[in-house]
């Protein structure tokens, strides 16, 4: 008799059905099931309680472990190569998250072509495009030989497998892994079952070829890795590139990396041919900064680099009986603290004000040190007074630092590379966690409050 080859199993309880169902017939959760290839032969065997068969392994302490030095292949793309921990390592898969435009596939595309223009073997897989499409994109790049990629557009699992298990490539990108099909299983493409079940498959074979697979996932409108949520344990590496599609700028993060620090980022900006880095992204952010009311240069950190980011602030009359609250590039929630803290602690109140902080450029700052920025920003926007000094030319006010719920600045990490990288850049006046509380920084508003009150200035 033929054997179902797959089940639907609830997320919640565990329960296994043959057919899909809304509600689970265990615990009665709706929307849980997931079809899931019924384990094989081998795998249920391996599982098999001790004694039928299986041989015990011989544990070896660590330090009898031979670790073999393992060659990275460099993609040619330093930033990617430093957010991946020193280049691809043969074998790992990498999930690579972003929003649909943000330039996966451009970013995937210019690690191909620098890899075979090296001489590696590669092999680009995309299951979204056709074949003519990826040519049109290629040839925009210039770097690297990325009309020389073997290329298939495909979106069945099976004939993607049949095709690495050929080529066996050093390394693979699949983009994306919403878009190839099993067909063992029935749902739709880019389902949890789905997802899983193609993953699952391309590591087995990448691992048993040594073939590393660049896997391109898209994230949902919610900001999470849709699917590829469910692929973060199995995989070596999870990239994040994030960035508004309008702006230039984009970072690539690691929020997981075994062969790597997850602390790295990487800056790129998005031009007419292709993806650039940008290693002096401080020199570009302070040099546009403003230095009007509303604005203050933040000593951030992008992973272990320190990065100065203008941040702005517009504080103004509200129409709305809930006035507005708008970010841009941080947390929501870390504005409500500040501006408490600032009307507690600050004497800056700005309750029935509609208030905007942007990140200039389309960089996310997601660390406390920028709590003292935004509190710096909106206390000069309130009170239209700039925090840099009035002589011409003086550069903008640097700043870095967490706020506490009692007004108290509290330190953060690396204050020594955040001073030094703004001192680089010429800004003098930095103020730091030293000042102890945000009135003291909030005295440098005042000074130049004080310079203002004694020159004259023409009336508007
Ligand atoms: P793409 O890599 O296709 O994004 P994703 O795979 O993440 O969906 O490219 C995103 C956008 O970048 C696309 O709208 C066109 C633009 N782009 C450039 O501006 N310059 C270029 O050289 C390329 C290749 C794309
Ligand atoms: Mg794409």
């Amino acid at each position: 008799m033929a054997r179902a080859t797959t089940v639907h199993v609830c997320s919640e309880c565990g329960h296994e059905t043959a057919r899909w169902a809304g509600q689970c017939p265990g615990c009665r959760a709706w929307n849980t099931l997931v079809e899931e290839a019924v384990a094989r032969p081998v795998a249920s065997g391996r599982r098999g309680a001790a004694g039928a068969g299986a041989q015990a392994a011989k544990p070896v302490a660590l330090a009898r472990v031979e670790a073999s030095d393992v060659a990275r292949l460099s993609t040619g793309i330093g930033e990617l190569d430093r957010v991946l921990g020193g280049g691809v390592v043969p074998g790992s898969l990498v999930l690579i998250g972003g929003s649909p435009g943000i330039g996966k596939s451009t970013l995937t595309t210019m690690a191909l072509a620098n890899l075979a223009a090296a001489g590696r073997r590669t092999l680009y897989v995309s299951a979204e495009e056709s074949a003519a499409q990826i040519k049109l994109r290629a040839e925009r790049l210039p770097h690297g030989d990325a009309l020389g990629i073997p290329t298939i557009a495909e979106t069945d699992l099976a004939t993607v497998l049949a095709t690495l298990e050929r080529e066996r490539p050093d390394v693979c990108v699949v983009d994306s892994v919403q878009t190839l099909h099993a067909s063992a299983l029935s749902g739709a493409p880019g389902s949890v079952g789905q997802v899983r079940e193609v993953a699952g498959e391309i590591m087995r074979v990448a691992k048993t070829h040594a073939v590393a697979v660049l896997l391109v996932g898209h994230v949902t409108k919610e900001g999470a890795l849709a699917g590829p949520r469910v692929l973060e344990h199995l995989v070596d590496c999870v990239l994040q590139f994030e960035g508004e599609r309008e702006r230039t700028y984009r970072t690539l993060r690691a929020l997981k990396n075994r062969f790597g620090s997850t602390s790295e980022a990487g800056v790129f900006e998005m031009r007419s041919d292709g993806l650039v880095e940008v290693l002096d992204a401080s020199a570009r952010f302070v040099g546009e900064a403003t230095r009007a009311p509303g604005s203050v240069v933040l000593a951030a950190m992008e992973g272990s680099r320190p990065l100065l980011v203008e941040v702005q602030a517009l504080v103004a009359q509200s129409d709305l009986e809930i006035p507005r609250r708008v970010v841009s590039g941080i947390d929501r929630n870390r504005l409500a603290l500040v501006l408490a803290v600032l009307a507690r602690h600050g004497g800056v109140g700005v309750g029935t004000s509609d208030v905007f902080v942007n990140v200039v450029g389309g960089v996310r700052v997601d660390e406390p040190g920028a709590d003292l920025a935004v509190a710096l920003a909106v206390a000069s926007a309130a009170r239209g007074i700039p925090l840099a000094s009035d002589e011409q030319d003086a550069p903008p006010l640097a700043c870095f630092g967490e706020l506490g719920l009692t007004g108290e600045l509290r330190t953060v990490a690396h204050a020594e590379r955040r001073v030094a990288e703004a001192r680089k850049f010429g800004l003098q006046a930095i103020v730091t966690p030293e000042a102890g509380t945000l009135r003291a920084a909030l005295r440098t508003l005042r000074s130049r409050e004080r310079e203002q009150a004694s020159t004259p200035v023409a009336a508007l």
